[in-house]
């Protein structure tokens, strides 16, 4: 939520920033905005309600230190007013802000004597800067920051420009942010998404951590000490694996269909070097302390939106190939649970982002139970991995679409892996039962493929239902996650009612809202309890509804109004199911002119409670 980023350097820093929000427009497009340093001092500030392109870059071509920001609304609403960046009274300071600043009532309450133009948390921020400023105790820009994230409750990653300097300060504690190191040039950003044109150097900062980055490209970290911010620390340089061009569109007209593109590579990425067949092995460089698995009594999986989908399939795969009792929370209503043995118990959190703050806050409760705790996300550096014992990436690429969709599929691949490893490493699952898992998995880019080559089947099928008064996603088992990531798909995009049940539930009331203009949409396969789910098919069709259904290779239900062929991939048969539910959602949504990318009120990375 929000998107920050900051450029340093000898080049002009209006384009840069700006190229770096459009990046970035993901992360939240109620407003943007930018702050520049003059070249021979004074601010440049412009901000504008709505999408990136609805800012005037300012025409500043001396000015080589900016900063910038895209916003998710939290407080206020999404006006020009609202927009970041905010400044001090006497605009001499310019600060932009993700996260929420819980106690901002209460400093503004102090500030009385400050004149404040919004109705933001995040005003407080350069208002107590100027404060500390006008302290002759207070030596510089860093000082005065590290003296006011000692006052702020609740989350933050911030960046501050003054007019005096070209030199930017930033710091974090619960929201990201990320450094870049370019040539005589530093970068800051929520992610690295925002600079990965200009360079794939990088250092994640830390909760807790105050960072400097000074026109030449130097960059110095301080970590919260006892004096906050007064111990220089070395946080290391990463380098990023994958390339600018993986973050852009190649040609497609969304990121979304892009991604749902993606999967068989994506898919292949997951699973590459981590699967012996042969050996029926898995090696996922998760461990366990000797006689934690043999011991093992539950698996907790806590997870939001798709990715408790994702975990919800993967529970059934958790009990099955590992024979361990699973259960998914969803990570805002999870707690440890009473009359449980936090060492007999493995917590795994699934996200995409990895900085999820309902998933952040499930991992410290499992962590403050005492449990061993495993992360399963796509982000590398983020803060989910520095909060768990281990983790296990999904390695599926950067997502920009805000529907997920390739990292649903990785996700699922991922843990079923984890499920084989875990299963071997107790003796669970035989190596037969588990080369048979494998080779499904290893089939699954490839089902996956045969699925896309297919869209025009799909892409009719939205055309001829896609109108319809509201959608019914069913499905039974492995179905059922698919059924509920179907119905989320198709209404985070195109904005019409869609629901998912397990399909033996519609007759216990649901069925009361089938009529003709409710397109039933079924996954029939395997691993899904077909024909009795195609039982239950039939009685929506009964009552008048379409039902266009997922249905294995082997079958054929001559009474569907429209069936999307899945190829033989046994119990990865509902994740290919799946894929044909995202083109759907796709195209229903696109034919009515949804903004796919950007779906009014949601953002990629929900840093929020
Ligand atoms: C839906 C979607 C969301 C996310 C959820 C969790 O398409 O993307 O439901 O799955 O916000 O996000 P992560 O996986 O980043 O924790």
């Amino acid at each position: 939520m929000c998107g920050i980023i900051g450029y340093v350097g000898d080049e002009a820093a209006a384009p840069i920033v700006y190229q770096g929000l459009e990046n970035l427009e993901y992360r939240g497009y109620d407003s943007a905005g930018i702050a520049l340093v003059n070249d021979g001092g004074g601010l440049t500030v412009a901000k504008r309600s709505g999408e990136v392109s609805n800012l005037t870059v300012p025409d500043a071509p001396d000015a080589t230190c900016g900063i910038g920001h895209t916003r998710w609304s939290t407080h206020g609403p999404p006006t020009d007013a609202n927009a970041h960046p905010h400044t001090d009274c006497t605009d001499s300071i310019a600060v932009v802000h993700n996260g929420i600043i819980e106690n901002h009532e209460e400093l503004r309450a102090e500030l009385d004597a400050h004149e404040f133009t919004s109705d933001t948390d995040t005003e407080v921020v350069p208002h107590l800067l100027e404060a500390a400023r006008a302290d002759e105790a207070v030596p510089d820009l860093r000082a005065a920051l590290e003296r006011v994230i000692d006052r702020l409750e609740g989350s933050y990653a911030v960046c501050v420009v003054d007019r005096e300097a070209d030199r930017i300060v930033a710091a974090r504690d619960g929201s990201p942010l990320v450094i870049g190191h370019g040539e005589d040039a530093a970068f800051v950003a929520s992610d690295v998404t925002a600079f990965l044109d200009r360079t794939r150097e990088v250092t994640y900062l830390e909760d807790g951590d105050v960072a400097d980055l000074s026109a030449d490209g130097d960059v110095e970290v301080f970590a919260a000490g006892d004096a906050a911010g007064s111990e220089p620390v070395d946080r290391g340089v990463e380098t990023v694996e994958w390339e600018a061009d993986a973050a852009e569109k190649a040609g497609y007209e969304h990121y979304m269909r892009k991604e749902i593109h993606e999967q068989p590579s994506a898919l292949r990425q997951t699973i590459s070097g981590r699967i012996d067949i042969d050996r029926g092995r898995v090696d996922l460089d998760v461990s366990f302390p000797p006689g934690f698995l043999a011991d093992l009594e539950e698996i907790q999986i806590v997870a939001c939106g798709t990715s408790n989908y994702a975990g919800r399939y993967a529970a059934r795969l958790f009990e099955d190939l590992a024979g361990v009792r699973a259960t998914v929370e969803i990570a805002s209503e999870y707690d440890f649970g009473a009359g449980r043995s936090p060492d007999r118990t493995l917590v795994v959190a699934v996200t995409q982002s990895g900085e999820t703050a309902d998933t952040l806050g499930a991992i410290r409760r499992a962590n403050a139970a005492g449990a061993r705790t495993v992360a399963v996300t796509n982000t590398l550096g983020s803060t989910v991995t520095r909060e768990v014992d281990d983790t296990a990436f999904i390695r599926a690429g950067p997502e920009i679409g805000v529907a997920a969709t390739k990292t649903f599929a990785s996700q699922v691949a991922t843990l079923s892996m984890l499920a084989v490893a875990i299963g071997r490493e107790r003796g669970a699952l035989a190596a037969a039962d588990a080369r048979s898992v494998l080779e499904d998995l290893r089939g699954l880019p490839g089902a996956v493929q045969q699925v896309l080559d297919a869209e025009d089947r799909v892409r009719a099928a939205a055309s001829e239902y896609g109108d319809g008064e509201a959608f019914f996603f069913v499905g039974r088992d492995l179905g059922v996650p698919v059924a509920l990531e179907g119905a989320l798909k198709l209404k985070e995009i195109s904005y019409d009612h869609a629901e998912g049940f397990a399909a033996g539930e519609l007759k216990h009331g649901p069925l009361a809202l089938v009529t003709a203009d409710t397109p039933v949409l079924a996954v029939l396969t395997a691993g899904g309890r077909a024909s009795e789910t195609m039982n239950n098919v039939t009685e929506a069709q009964t009552r008048g509804a379409p039902a266009i259904g997922c249905v294995s290779a082997a079958d054929e239900y001559d009474t569907l109004d429209v069936s999307l062929p899945v190829p033989d991939v046994g119990t990865f048969e509902p994740l290919v199911a799946n894929v044909h539910l995202q083109l759907f959602a796709y195209h229903v949504a696109n034919d009515n002119g949804r903004p796919i990318d950007k779906p009014r009120n949601l953002a990629k990375s929900v840093t929020v409670e």
